[in-house]
């Protein structure tokens, strides 16, 4: 039987996880199938109450879903229970498991681009507090990162976040960042600033250290202006299309058993396509 999953979400038309997969599957000579599925928020719940008896062995899981999909597994990894988030889910002997892979795709990408970045990190700057900075903050503290300082601009998000995943943080506001990344060794935007069609994220460079390094999870476009700012500096420079690439194996590996790897190939594939988003 042909194996087919998905990727849900709403709006779904934008993810590119068909083409991640599409190339693994190819790749792989696997005659399986990955496709867009659009679930609304109202009818979340009952698709993944009634995941095995639909024709996929799994999916992943893109916004606004994340919450209900760690919600309906019966079996949860600890990145689940401590962020209650998820984005991939997979049945097992009749039950629906979650993973949030993309803490593993977040570090498997700074460990890619810059290897042994966490013995130079005694603290890091995480700008923003949505459903990406929880998988960042949560990253850097499994990596044993001393201090942690979120800059968001609502106080409130950032403070539930802390509270919530139960780590250890500094709160701090855009208006503080000037003296604030003086001590910083890594700076993380987790915004959709910078984003296509957002305003860039504007952050003064001029007091940041040489050997700090700078990532932009925002992956449309590939360069940010913040990136570029800090490539122009020559600060370290980590863009988000490696985290992307990097939470998709572990799903592939699930469904359709085997672990596929991150290439030069699969990333300029993706490259290419993102180049035709930026310019549309
Ligand atoms: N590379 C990857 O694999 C990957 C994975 C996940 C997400 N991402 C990217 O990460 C970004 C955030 O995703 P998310 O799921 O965390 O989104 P989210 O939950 O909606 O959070 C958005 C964050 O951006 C901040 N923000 C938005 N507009 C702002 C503005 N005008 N000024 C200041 N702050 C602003 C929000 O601040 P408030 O709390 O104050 O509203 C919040 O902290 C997106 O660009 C997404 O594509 C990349």
């Amino acid at each position: 039987m042909t194996k087919r999953a998905c990727v849900i979400g709403h709006p779904v038309a934008h993810s590119r996880s068909p083409m991640i997969h599409g190339y693994w599957l190819r790749e792989h000579k696997i005659g399986g199938d990955y496709v867009r599925h659009e679930v609304k928020p109202g009818d979340v719940d009952l698709f993944l109450q009634n995941l095995s008896s639909s024709p996929f062995v799994g999916c992943n899981v893109t916004l606004p879903h994340k919450e209900a999909a760690a919600r309906n597994a019966e079996i949860v990894t600890p990145v689940v229970h401590a962020l209650g988030v998820a984005n991939t889910l997979w049945l097992e002997n009749g039950k629906l498991h979650a993973d949030n892979t993309d803490v593993a795709g977040f570090l498997a990408h700074l460990d890619d681009s810059i290897p042994g970045w966490e013995k130079k990190t005694k603290h890091a700057v995480v700008f923003g507090a949505g459903g990406a900075a929880r998988s960042v903050v949560y990253a850097l503290n499994e990596r044993g990162v001393e201090k942690i300082t979120i800059v968001n601009r609502s106080r409130e998000r950032a403070e539930q976040l802390s509270r919530e995943i139960k780590i250890e943080s500094n709160i701090a506001g855009f208006d503080q960042i000037e003296t604030l990344i003086s001590s910083a060794d890594l700076l993380v935007n987790t915004t959709s600033l910078g984003m296509k069609g957002q305003p860039p994220l504007n952050i003064d460079l001029k007091n940041l250290k040489k050997t700090a390094a700078v990532c932009d999870i925002v992956y449309v476009p590939l360069e940010t202006d913040f990136l570029r700012q800090a490539r122009a500096r020559g600060h370290a420079a980590v863009d988000g299309l490696g985290m992307l690439l990097h939470q998709a194996a572990p799903g592939f590996e699930r469904w359709f058993g085997v672990r596929p790897k991150v290439t030069k190939e699969l990333r300029a594939f993706i490259v290419e396509d993102l180049a035709k988003d930026a310019a549309r």
